[in-house]
């Protein structure tokens, strides 16, 4: 072997060490990134930590608000589509991370709308809030985006196909497991 080959084999094995290192470490890693088949949702950041403001502005119906009219059936199938899609999201999550089989959804779903949802209350002063303001809540806190134009197709489209999944809902007799609960699933252990 010569002189120059010595330090080339010392950084292959180096690397080759770490290649299988890599997987073992990630394995042990419990807060995956979130796929739409995920289970449960991003770890990490907590995307919807109580103590984060929501400016009412950004998630209230404006003036003379004129929702976009479509068909009724192709809009509730393009928002079955798009509860799953992450791209309405920056931090990989989508709609259905956290209300898939109505998960994160406490009692007041059952309501006919505007109603009272807590989150809206605590985070947005909001005292009632309709189906779509709420799901701008969800874009602005939970999703961490910006709310969608309100006289979109897809916000008409979510709306079209989450009032459908209103429909069928019945309030959990226990307490609801809150995604965005205070305590983060994934925090490191004390
Ligand atoms: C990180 C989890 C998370 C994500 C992602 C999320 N939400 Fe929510 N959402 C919640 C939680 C938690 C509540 C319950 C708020 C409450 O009752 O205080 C909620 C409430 C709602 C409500 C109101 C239910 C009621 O009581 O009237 C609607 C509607 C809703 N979400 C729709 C959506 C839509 C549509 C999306 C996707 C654009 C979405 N959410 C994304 C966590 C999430």
């Amino acid at each position: 072997m010569n002189l120059t080959a010595k330090p080339l084999t010392l950084a292959l094995a180096v690397a080759g060490a770490l290649t299988l290192a890599l997987p073992v470490a990630r394995a042990a890693n419990p807060c995956k990134p979130l796929r739409a088949q995920d289970e449960k949702p991003l770890c990490g950041k907590n995307p919807c930590a109580a103590s984060d403001r929501i400016d009412p502005k950004l998630v209230t119906r404006p003036k003379n608000y004129k929702p976009y009219a479509g068909n009724p059936a192709e809009l509730k199938k393009e928002g079955e589509r798009l509860w799953k899609d992450t791209k309405l999201s920056t931090n990989g999550m989508s709609c259905y991370a956290c209300h898939q089989g109505n998960g994160a959804f406490q009692a007041s779903f059952a309501k006919p709308y505007p109603h009272q949802v807590q989150m809206a209350k605590e985070r947005a002063k909001m005292k009632t809030t309709h189906l779509d303001e709420m799901i701008q809540i969800c874009m602005v806190a939970p999703m961490a985006a910006k709310p969608l134009a309100w006289d979109s197709k897809e916000l008409a489209a979510l709306t079209a196909y989450t009032a459908d999944v209103q429909k069928s809902f019945k309030p959990a007799k226990g307490p609801v497991a809150n995604p965005c609960a205070a305590k983060n699933p994934c925090a490191p252990k004390k």
